[in-house]
């Protein structure tokens, strides 16, 4: 059993606690917001994350997970600190370190014996090496290793994530903390999940290339339904037959109104400024930005088309706020461009989301929120599904258009069927398949 502190106890460091604690050991999640400590010491769990409240409930019952905001002490009873705070866009579009630098300093100063440090947030190539030099410049004396253990978690399905890893990416520089290292995800090795051993500098970069990788295959998928569009093809067979070949494979092929959260967006500026800077750029990833950033305001496009520009006044229905379904997250999400420029447009917007709206209410108190997509749809002269809930999924559409001033819908996420649309009468669009006439 290892004695594990880690550093942020924000998404990444409160599922990696818990699941670090479910492997079997003794974890302490500390943050310096001692209100959220407080809140998770009173048995809250500040976000929505599907399997985190139980799979917390269960190891403090245990005795194998604490909270703490108390860091400088947890430093100091721990034998492997992680860093798991955030390191969102800075004004330039590259990741700004200022949390990570302070966690490096903060650590620096109570090493009191051998520890490994490592980091989990996601950190341009070179960062470990400044952790590095931070806590020497710091203290001198400091014994310890860096060790970067990237992240793969996916919002929504995250505690099954660090369960049930693809891999496990470690990048050291010495075989101690390797083993030490392999020893936290033991539970992992036996279970044969491939723990891929690399240079720090390489694990740094295996992240920020897996998930820019990600965000190029949707916007591809994503130009490729705007042609399929023009000529009269369809993406969804298109994409079903391109994923069939194993070396594409059919995930992160569904087109849409453009990737959002916490991580795409400022991954790939990130990753762009570093090859900018490095003297390398990388075209494509600066293109899948803007693609991404065009693909968004396309459906606006796309939505007063439906309406025969005829916006002004009317009421729109936005179904879905969140970036994706089962989070409440709505950073970067296709709601935040979208929704404004319908205001703009001078639309009254009725929206609904089942769990995102107070997320949503913080940046945009000013449209109308209602409790159910029955009642966001109620006399709207249009409707824009914007986040896939399976409770969209299974709409009446019957329903639907018995409740709208106007049967006109425009399914950004392609889950409804196109030939009830049809029987029904209904004025629709959507991202890359067949669209009423
Ligand atoms: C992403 C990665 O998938 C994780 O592996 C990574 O650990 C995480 O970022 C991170 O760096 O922390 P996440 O942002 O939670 O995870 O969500 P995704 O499921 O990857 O979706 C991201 C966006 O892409 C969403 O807006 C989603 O709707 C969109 N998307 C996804 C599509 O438009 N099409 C697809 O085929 C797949």
């Amino acid at each position: 059993m290892r004695q594990i502190t880690i550093v942020g106890t924000g998404y990444v460091g409160l599922v990696s606690g818990g699941g670090i604690s479910e492997f079997g050991h003794e974890v302490t999640c500390t943050d310096m917001d001692q209100d959220k400590i407080k809140r998770l010491n009173s048995g809250e769990i500040p976000i929505y994350e599907p399997g985190l409240e139980s799979l917390v409930k269960r190891n403090v019952a245990k005795g194998r997970l604490h909270f703490s905001s108390d860091v400088p002490q947890a430093i100091h009873n721990s034998n492997i600190i992680f860093i798991a705070v955030g390191t969102p866009q800075g004004s330039n579009r590259e990741a700004d370190l200022g949390a990570v630098e302070a966690v490096a300093k903060t650590i620096g100063k109570n090493l009191n014996s051998y520890k490994i440090v490592c980091t989990k947030s996601t950190v341009p190539i070179g960062t470990g090496k400044r952790i590095e030099d931070i806590i020497y410049s710091v203290n001198p004396e400091a014994d310890f290793d860096y060790v970067s253990n990237p992240e793969f978690l996916r919002e929504g399905s995250a505690v099954k994530d660090f369960m049930h890893p693809d891999r496990v990416v470690i990048g050291t520089r010495t075989t101690k903390s390797l083993n030490a290292m392999r020893e936290v995800y033991r539970p992992l090795y036996i279970n044969e999940t491939p723990i891929i051993s690399t240079s720090v500098e390489t694990a740094e970069m295996i992240k920020y290339a897996a998930n820019a990788y990600l965000a190029l295959k949707i916007s591809y998928i994503n130009e490729i339904a705007n042609l399929c569009e023009a000529v009269g093809a369809d993406v969804h067979e298109v994409a079903r037959a391109m994923g069939l070949d194993g070396r594409i494979s059919p995930k992160f092929l569904h087109p849409g109104p453009g990737f959002g959260g916490s991580c795409f967006p400022k991954d790939t500026h990130a990753l762009a400024a570093i090859g900018r800077n490095s003297d390398s750029p990388l075209p494509t990833i600066e293109a899948a930005i803007k693609t991404n950033e065009s693909q968004k305001r396309r459906m606006v496009t796309k939505l007063k088309r439906l309406m025969k520009n005829d916006i002004k006044g009317k009421s729109v229905a936005v179904l879905g706020l969140a970036f994706k379904p089962q989070t409440d997250d709505v950073r970067e999400a296709a709601s935040r461009v979208i929704i404004p420029k319908l205001v703009e447009s001078g639309a009254t917007v009725c929206a609904y989301d089942p769990i995102a709206m107070d997320n949503f209410k913080n940046h945009h108190p000013d449209i109308q929120y209602r409790d159910s997509w029955q009642d966001a749809v109620n006399g709207a002269d249009a409707c824009i599904i914007l986040t896939e809930w399976n409770e969209f999924r299974g709409i009446d559409l019957n329903k639907l258009k018995s409740l709208m001033n106007k049967p006109a819908i425009l399914d950004t996420k392609n889950i409804l069927s196109i030939e009830k649309l049809e029987s029904l009468g209904f004025t629709f669009d959507n991202v890359g398949r067949k669209k009423s006439e």
